[in-house]
């Protein structure tokens, strides 16, 4: 390689997004992330989804579950109508230039970066010295997931915010130190009703697949009848919903409710309250469960139809890691020489 470092780059509008197999999918991932994966495939911009395994061993998993838990998000990708040949899906341990670049940025992200991050916070509780050292670093291996793409656009839900805007330091004191402009400045996409999808036993707290409370979620993998039970068991308050926004102030479940109403049908929460307002949460909790049911149950089918055929989902995810290898390769080598390696 010569001296002369290519440092130029066109920042070509660029797509990627992924979700850790440390447990199922739950109806938050789906509204907050795959959904809008979906909606932006197909919009003219390359889009790139992974199953971010390495980011799932900051916590303890067993390694058979892993690859369970791996195939069972890449099953829930294509059953939401992630498309193979549309999308690069692929899980990241395939491409071990993710974990070359979360290297490199572990480099220049810097210790105080680290302490203000809040999701680090609360995982580890009080136990922070007892946490592993990758679930201390997991934000500057996340920025290296998207700067190794120069993805501009990264579709989150509201929790992981933070962590993209440290992606945007990380490239910025990187292209400061080099004195270059090879990083772009990556854009969070965290839009409509879904971005903050809550417990339904619990409107103030998200709603997790660590969660103990099975009650608590729905997951992608719920049959009809689970669905309906879970909606209809749904924490609410005695009053009709409103039919303005401002109607929904301290009223977290009633809320969240409303905006899983609409983000299943891709709307905002201001444009389906004049058609609920008014009704109580008798007439409205089975109208939300025949509607969730609806869009859910087909996915959930498509899922275990899919997990029966691991080697299907296999050679997909094998395929899709070369197509990302093709493009994350030659930005992990022109890193590389900007850095000074010698190769
Ligand atoms: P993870 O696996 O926790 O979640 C995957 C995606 O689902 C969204 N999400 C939610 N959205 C709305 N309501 C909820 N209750 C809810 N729960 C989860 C998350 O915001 C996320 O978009 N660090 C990431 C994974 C990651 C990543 C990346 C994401 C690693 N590298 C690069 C984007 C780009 C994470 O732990 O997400």
């Amino acid at each position: 390689m010569s001296d002369e470092v290519q440092t130029q780059s066109a920042f070509t509008p660029r797509v990627f997004s992924g979700i850790k197999p440390s447990g199922g999918l739950t109806l938050g991932n789906y509204l907050g992330a795959i959904k809008r994966f979906v909606d932006m495939q197909g919009s003219g911009i390359e889009t790139i989804y992974c199953v971010v395994d390495m980011h799932a061993i900051t916590v303890w998993q067993d390694p058979s579950e892993l690859r369970r838990a791996t195939r069972e998000i890449a099953a829930g990708y294509i059953a939401s109508g992630l498309d193979p040949e549309q999308s690069i899906l692929f899980n990241q341990s395939q491409v071990s230039a993710h974990a070359e670049l979360g290297w490199i940025f572990n480099c220049v992200a810097r210790v105080g970066w680290m302490n203000r991050m809040t999701q680090f916070k609360e995982k580890a509780g009080k136990n922070a010295e007892k946490q592993s050292l990758g679930l201390y670093a997991y934000p500057s291996l996340m920025a290296a997931d998207i700067l190794l793409y120069h993805a501009t656009q990264v579709p989150v839900g509201e929790d992981q915010k933070q962590h993209v805007e440290l992606t945007r330091d990380i490239a910025a004191k990187f292209n400061h130190d080099y004195k270059v402009d090879f990083f772009p400045e990556t854009e969070p996409v965290i839009q409509g009703a879904g971005t903050r999808i809550m417990s339904l036993r619990d409107g103030t707290s998200k709603m997790s697949k660590s969660d103990v409370s099975d009650a608590s979620r729905i997951n992608m993998t719920d049959d009809a009848d689970k669905i309906a039970k879970k909606i209809r068991k749904a924490k609410t308050d005695p009053d009709a919903l409103p039919s303005e926004a401002a109607g929904l102030e301290g009223r977290a479940e009633a809320r969240n409710l409303v905006n899983i109403y609409a983000s299943l049908q891709g709307k905002t929460l201001e444009e389906v309250l004049p058609e609920v307002g008014g009704m109580q949460f008798g007439t409205f909790k089975p109208m939300l469960a025949d509607l969730a049911v609806d869009k859910l149950a087909p996915i959930s089918t498509e899922m275990a139809r899919l997990m029966d055929q691991p080697d299907e989902i296999d050679a997909i995810l094998i395929k899709g890691a070369e197509k990302a290898r093709e493009i994350a390769q030659p930005i992990l080598e022109r890193t590389y020489d900007i850095v000074g390696m010698l190769r």
